[in-house]
């Protein structure tokens, strides 16, 4: 799994998955829980195939940006683990006949720590943003595309982005990220894609924060796009500049 390819899809399934498992009122306890934890393997597998990124991480000079996407991946390493761990401690499939002490607490933890998920990969997403465009480049799927073009793509998803304060609001995201309840539950007799809508206009709304931070946190003497852990620079196949 180490072509750009597969490891976009990868990213991006592991991204799905969680969105998925998130719906438990549309799923239910047991396609809940199977989604879960393809999601957790997925995500596992993700984490691997970075492999080289932790065995950096004593090495290479620091600027801000590096600072950034280093606490930004152990935040998000760390929630994955919380997810993990909590998933196996509240499953109703392997230990609801254990009833077991601090339950409520602990699936309080498992819904946080999956809200916050979502949050921390769409900031994931935007910082790695070069590393995405790079791969893409890479598999032929990007054009040099005129300057207006990449304008409007971009007030476009500054558009999903805002949608995504509101969607936030709908979905009852913003109390639950501050670990306060929301009375806010989606009827999903109602509907279906709208809910995944709201989410995705959520994570869109996170990762152009990542990218906004990725661009404002440039360490001296780094293009924006370029990795700060003094790994060589890739070369990007559509400009044939490094990155
Ligand atoms: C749904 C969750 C996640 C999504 C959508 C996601 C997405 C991505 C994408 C698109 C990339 C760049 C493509 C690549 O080189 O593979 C990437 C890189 C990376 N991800 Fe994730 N990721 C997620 C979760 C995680 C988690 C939980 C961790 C850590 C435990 C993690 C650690 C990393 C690392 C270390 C890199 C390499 C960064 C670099 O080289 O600068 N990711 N991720």
């Amino acid at each position: 799994m180490k072509g750009p390819g597969p490891r976009l899809m990868l990213a991006l399934a592991a991204l799905v998955l969680t969105g998925f498992a998130l719906s438990y009122w549309w799923l239910g306890n047991v396609v809940h829980e199977v989604a879960g934890t393809v999601a957790i393997i997925v995500l596992l597998r993700h984490v691997l195939n970075n492999g080289a990124w932790w065995r950096r991480l004593g090495r290479g000079r620091w600027d801000k940006r590096r600072v950034l996407s280093t606490v930004l991946t152990l935040l998000l390493a760390l929630d994955a683990l919380v997810l993990c761990i909590t998933s196996v401690v509240v499953s109703e499939t392997l230990f609801a006949a254990l009833n077991l002490p601090g339950i409520f607490v602990l699936r309080e933890i498992h819904w946080f720590s999956a809200y916050w998920m979502m949050a921390l990969a769409g900031l994931h997403l935007g910082l790695n943003g070069h590393r995405i465009k790079t791969h893409l480049a890479r598999l032929g799927a990007l054009r040099p595309t005129p300057r207006p073009l990449r304008w409007a793509a971009i007030l476009l998803w500054f558009a999903v982005a805002l949608q995504g304060v509101a969607s936030g609001g709908v979905l009852g995201l913003w109390p639950r990220l501050s670990f306060r309840y929301s009375l806010a539950m989606w009827d999903f007799n109602a509907s279906v894609l709208p809910y995944f809508l709201h989410l995705g206009a959520f994570v869109a709304l996170f990762a152009m924060l990542g990218w906004l931070a990725g661009k404002a946190t440039v360490g001296d003497g780094h293009r924006s796009d370029a990795p700060a852990d003094g790994r060589a620079p890739l070369s990007d196949p559509l400009t044939g500049s490094k990155t």
